[in-house]
């Protein structure tokens, strides 16, 4: 059975849903919430040890004005009321991606990553605001600049992902089949499953069929 230590998500299909059943994206995205702490839950459970969402692209500032600011407060306020729990949860919280949010949002982003800093139940990282492609071009510049020599390992130093193993699984809700600028180097060999639910009715079941799948899957990194 494959060992199972890291699960990326994109959590896709917020919109989509809150459009169909309440007539409001940000209705989606305030019960797609629900389905993150849901699926930290399982993540535990399951003693996954690290856990990244994709939460917010470099590209999604091309959303209008009003989603942003609905994303930005709906993470505010749920960083306001929960991270004394997560902490006593023994959770530990990483952002992905430059904060360059409100100086209050920065300032809550700052003090959860402290805070948690000494946490090792699971970690969760938190892409916000995150490109991969921004982050490799930045990588080699600090390559370039420290006068290292390109090769994986001195990359890999560079990236914001440094220390964290590759993730061993990548889901993606709302059916669609691509990756939009997420983790493309983390993921050369990631065992990839597109789900065609929606975010907000992803399931702890739906979730455990994908592990259980991921666990007979013969990875070969190349070999036979
Ligand atoms: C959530 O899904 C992704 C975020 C940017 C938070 P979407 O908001 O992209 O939902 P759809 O794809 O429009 O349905
Ligand atoms: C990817 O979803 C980003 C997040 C889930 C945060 P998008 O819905 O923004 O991706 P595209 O634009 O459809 O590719
Ligand atoms: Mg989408």
């Amino acid at each position: 059975m494959n060992p199972l230590n890291h699960v990326a998500i994109i959590m896709d299909g917020n919109g989509r849903w809150g459009l169909k059943y309440k007539n409001s994206r940000n209705a989606g995205h305030k019960e797609g919430l629900k389905t993150v702490e849901r699926i930290i839950k399982e993540t535990i459970k399951n003693k996954i040890k690290f856990l990244t969402l994709y939460a917010f692209s470099t590209e999604n500032w091309r959303r209008p004005k009003k989603e942003i600011n609905y994303l930005f407060n709906l993470l505010e306020n749920f960083l306001t009321n929960r991270l004394e729990e997560i902490h006593k949860q023994n959770i530990r919280i990483k952002i992905l991606g430059y904060k360059k949010f409100s100086s209050k949002l920065n300032n809550l982003l700052n003090l959860a990553e402290k805070k948690t800093s000494k946490n090792n139940k699971l970690q969760i990282n938190l892409a916000l605001n995150y490109g991969s492609k921004l982050e490799l071009i930045n990588a080699f510049k600090k390559i370039k600049k420290s006068k290292s020599k390109i090769n994986e390992k001195n990359l890999e130093r560079y990236l914001q992902t440094k220390n964290l193993p590759d993730p061993d699984i990548l889901i993606r809700t709302g059916n669609t089949k691509r990756l939009s600028n997420f983790l493309l180097w983390q993921l050369a060999y990631s065992e990839i499953f597109f789900e065609k639910k929606l975010w907000p009715v992803f399931t702890e079941k739906d979730y455990k069929k994908i592990i259980n799948e991921y666990k007979h899957i013969k990875r070969n990194f190349g070999k036979v």
